[in-house]
């Protein structure tokens, strides 16, 4: 699915992005280019962003 129009940024590409650690927006805007537009996509950059971080925190923390 396209999360950005503008830059044609799939949700796929937003997620290795930063599983490569592109993990801000500003690096994300970088990297990819998202959000230097229309700046429509800002918002659900931003929730994949925190999912992605936010999985990866749940499965590098020990038991
Ligand atoms: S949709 Fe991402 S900048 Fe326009």
């Amino acid at each position: 699915m396209y999360v950005c129009v503008c830059k044609a940024i799939t949700d796929k590409e937003l997620r290795l992005a930063i599983e490569e650690g592109a993990n801000t927006t500003q690096s994300l805007r970088e990297k990819l280019g998202c959000i230097n537009q229309c700046g429509m996509c800002e918002q659900q950059v931003c929730e994949i962003r925190d999912q992605v971080v936010n999985k990866n925190l749940e499965t590098a923390l020990p038991c």
